[in-house]
């Protein structure tokens, strides 16, 4: 009986058809998940980027690629990621005698590109860090056109201070300036959020 069970071709092409499914939805389950749960880095992407569309041809980066453009080592420092974006949307609209081709990129890739851009140079921040601006700051803070109505600007923060006393001053306060009326954010934000946060100020104010 068993013998003729697996003898019939179509019922054994049924049961591995069966299984075959069964297999894709757990892996198609378990890569849906990872991805869900890992959101892709838009540094790492634009990293990607940069090695395929060849921008080292021109630009040279850790001691690699051409001269034909400026290098790019510091150039998250120099540049504001709006410079960044409207340049690689078109290059001759930001710098007119510009030799870089416009490059036709879509918005993903203007995004990442500029996040890989943007870490180049130190004191890189995430996208994260204007939301956590806009959160926790802008009720007393304004910020480059965040919170224009907040009393205390801080847009010209990083041009007294470094980027350490930020940091330390929006993690207690108290510590640097006994009469600080600020609460400190200790609590509130995690090391990451509050190295993120001191990078995205010092850097956008300098
Ligand atoms: C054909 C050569 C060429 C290619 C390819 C090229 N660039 Fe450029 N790039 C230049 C030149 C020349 C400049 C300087 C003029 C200007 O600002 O546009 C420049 C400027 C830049 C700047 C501003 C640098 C600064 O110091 O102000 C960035 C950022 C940049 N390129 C990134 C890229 C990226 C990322 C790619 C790849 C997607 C790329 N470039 C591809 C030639 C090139
Ligand atoms: C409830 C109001 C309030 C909030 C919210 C607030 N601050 Fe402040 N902040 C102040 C006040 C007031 C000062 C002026 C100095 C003082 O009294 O502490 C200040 C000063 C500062 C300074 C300048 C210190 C100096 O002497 O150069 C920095 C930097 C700063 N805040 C960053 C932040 C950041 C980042 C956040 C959000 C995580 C934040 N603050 C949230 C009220 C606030």
């Amino acid at each position: 009986m068993k013998k003729q069970l697996f003898d019939s071709p179509w019922l054994l092409g049924t049961l591995l058809l069966i299984a075959l499914s069964v297999l894709g939805l757990i892996r198609f389950g378990f890569s849906r998940f990872e991805r869900d749960s890992l959101p892709p880095d838009p540094i790492q992407e634009g990293k990607k980027l940069y090695v395929e569309m060849r921008c080292g041809y021109c630009h040279r980066l850790a001691g690699q690629g051409g001269t034909i453009g400026p290098a790019l080592d510091d150039v998250g420092f120099r540049r504001t990621p709006e410079w960044m974006a409207r340049h690689f949307r078109d290059p001759q609209k930001v710098s007119p005698l510009s030799q870089m081709a416009p490059l036709s990129l879509e918005g993903d890739q203007i995004r990442e590109l500029t996040a890989f851009m943007n870490s180049l140079g130190g004191y890189g921040y995430t996208p994260l860090a204007p939301i956590l601006f806009k959160e926790h700051c802008a009720s007393c803070h304004q910020f480059h056109g965040l919170a224009p109505h907040s009393r205390l600007d801080l847009s010209t923060e990083g041009k007294f201070r470094d980027r350490d006393f930020i940091q330390d001053y929006i993690q207690d306060p108290q510590k640097l300036n006994p009469k600080a009326g600020m609460r400190g954010f200790q609590k509130f934000l995690t090391p990451a959020q509050l190295a993120d946060l001191a990078n995205y100020i010092y850097r956008q104010s300098r």
